[in-house]
């Protein structure tokens, strides 16, 4: 095993788990399109961040029943509810929390 400083300061995990039929889960809330869309977002308007910020698809956070679930770290804030609208606020938080960095 090897172990390294990551140069990553901020991953946001957003949980696109897709549970059995008939159970809650962020598939059916739109967590896979909402990791896109936030990640393509990122990609376009914020290049300058890529070396910096991942966003990227996460299993279950066990918050099923309040998705799309999201969890930033460093910080350890966990985001619920979350949906495509949220784009805007997802992206405004992004920028301030790496500006705090
Ligand atoms: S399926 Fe997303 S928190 Fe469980």
């Amino acid at each position: 095993m090897k172990s390294a400083e990551s140069p990553i300061t901020l991953h946001v995990f957003v949980c696109t788990n897709q549970k059995p039929p008939g159970k809650a889960c962020c598939a059916l809330s739109g967590g896979k399109e909402l990791r896109d869309e936030l990640k393509d977002r990122m990609a376009k308007k914020h290049p300058e961040l890529k070396s910096k910020v991942r966003i990227n698809a996460s299993g279950c956070l066990d918050k099923c029943t309040e998705g799309v679930a999201c969890v930033i770290y460093p910080q350890g804030e966990w985001i619920t509810h979350a949906s495509l609208k949220d784009l805007d606020q997802l992206e405004e938080k992004i920028l301030a929390l790496v500006k705090n960095i």
